[in-house]
């Protein structure tokens, strides 16, 4: 298994580019599926999980072509082979459920492997299946798999429980081929979903109001192959804006949309960090300022990112003061706090509420990443600790990363991956 082996090596200083959303690029190849047209994705992220949703397409009977020099792959669904996501995909990556609501609008049918809960919950899907039954679908299960069955979709007002991002996804990449008009409402409003909505409608789809929580989609008969650019990726954007935070550095980064990272800026002014935009990016200076703690609760979008508590976390063990992160989305998304204490760092838990001492040194140790962004966040706390630090379990971290170690040590790390025999 290959680890990280990260050595101090003072702030970070100098330019990095962020690459393609990996969660806006996996809904985008999922929605393929609702073609037998041509789809051309540019700016697509090289990562495990897009392999992985690579392998899951061609085994429904997609055609891809991979130029990942440009970062570039084109899908054509001439004929659906299979329409299903078997559990060895799923369990290696929930987001394969993303392919049900596009190969029930296709087919009439999909069966997906139940996806099991993950390091961070239990992720249920049951938002999904209401979504596609108020559309008219069968939702059976039968030895560990979902069935959904409809001869044809129609189109339906639904309310969803909470704005879930991948049962928003699923509905609206079902919706676009239902007979008649789908009113969505307490949707999801993330970036990726607007994305996507701007995927389905340069493939002939009639979606409005993506990016607020009334979404509006009026059935299509048929969506045909387009070219599009997937928006740079928010979390990787974040994960930057706290490595030069977390190591008191600057960094510039390239290719951002400040405006999705609007929670993480503010959060890190008021801890007295200097963010400026500059040009196609924005300048992140913590070099010689008296930073300050600062509360923290993540909510949907457009409230802070979940997918940035942990990085957040552990910049903040490293400021003057107490805080408090309270994590509303997931259930158990402090996965990475042992090892911050273990790493010198003093964290209480009180259900979803952690109290952070803050003012303290960390010090390397021999640490494991339990999931993406907790693997993140330690190693952000690597860069910033006394001496060396092992991360081991990076496939977590390699999944939704890309070129991780390569970006980080243009702006002056000190980290090697090293593969342990
Ligand atoms: C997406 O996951 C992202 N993944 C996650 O990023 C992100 O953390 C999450 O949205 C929230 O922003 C992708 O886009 C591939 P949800 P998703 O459905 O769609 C509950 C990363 O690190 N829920 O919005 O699975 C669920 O249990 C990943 O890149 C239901 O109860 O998130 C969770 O507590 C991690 N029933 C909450 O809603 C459902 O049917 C948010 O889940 C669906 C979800």
């Amino acid at each position: 298994m290959a680890k990280y082996l990260i050595n101090p090596n003072g702030p970070l200083h100098g330019e990095v580019e962020v690459s393609g959303s990996k969660n806006a690029v996996l809904p985008i190849m999922a929605a393929a599926l609702l073609t037998e047209g041509t789809c051309e994705i540019l700016d697509v992220p090289v990562l495990l999980d897009v392999d992985v949703m690579c392998r899951l397409l061609r085994s429904i009977g997609s055609e891809i072509k991979e130029f990942y020099d440009h970062n570039t792959i084109e899908i054509t669904t001439k004929t659906i082979a299979q329409e299903e996501a078997p559990n060895e995909l799923v369990k290696k990556m929930r987001a394969s459920i993303l392919v049900m609501g596009p190969l029930l609008a296709r087919t009439g049918r999909a069966r997906i492997a139940l996806p099991g809960g993950c390091a961070i919950g239990t992720r249920p899907i049951d938002l999904h299946l209401k979504g596609l039954k108020a559309l008219g679908a069968r939702i059976e299960t039968e030895e560990g798999f979902v069935v959904a069955s409809a001869a044809r979709l129609y189109g339906s007002n639904i309310y969803l429980d909470s704005p879930s991002v991948g049962a928003t996804e699923n509905i609206m990449m079902a919706a676009a081929l239902a007979k008649g008009m789908t009113i969505l409402e307490n949707a999801a409003e993330e970036p990726e979903i607007v994305d996507l909505a701007n995927f389905l409608n340069k493939m002939g789809a009639r979606i409005k109001g993506a990016g607020t929580d009334t979404i509006k989609i009026e059935g299509v008969k048929q969506l045909k192959g387009t070219r599009h650019s997937v928006i740079p990726d928010r979390i990787e954007t974040g994960t930057f804006m706290l490595a030069a935070a977390i190591t008191r550095g600057d960094i510039c980064i390239k290719n951002v949309v400040p405006d999705h990272v609007k929670p993480v800026t503010a959060k890190l002014k008021e801890c007295g960090v200097h963010i400026e935009d500059a040009g196609d990016g924005m300048l992140v200076d913590a070099r010689g300022k008296a930073l300050v703690a600062t509360d923290l609760k993540t909510l949907p979008y457009p409230g802070f990112p979940t997918d940035i508590q942990s990085q957040f976390m552990a910049f903040l063990t490293t400021v003057q003061g107490p805080s408090l992160v309270i994590e509303n989305v997931f259930e158990n998304r402090y996965m990475h706090v042992n090892a911050l204490n273990r790493m010198g760092a003093h964290i209480k838990i009180e259900g979803k509420a952690a109290m952070i001492e803050g003012g303290r040194t960390l010090r390397g140790t021999e640490v494991f990443a339990t999931d993406l962004r907790a693997g993140a966040a330690l190693v952000l706390a690597g860069l910033a600790a006394k001496g060396a630090t092992e991360i081991s379990e990076i496939f977590h971290i390699e999944r939704g990363y890309s070129d991780f170690i390569e970006k980080l040590r243009k702006v002056g790390a000190n980290i090697v991956r090293i593969e342990e025999l």
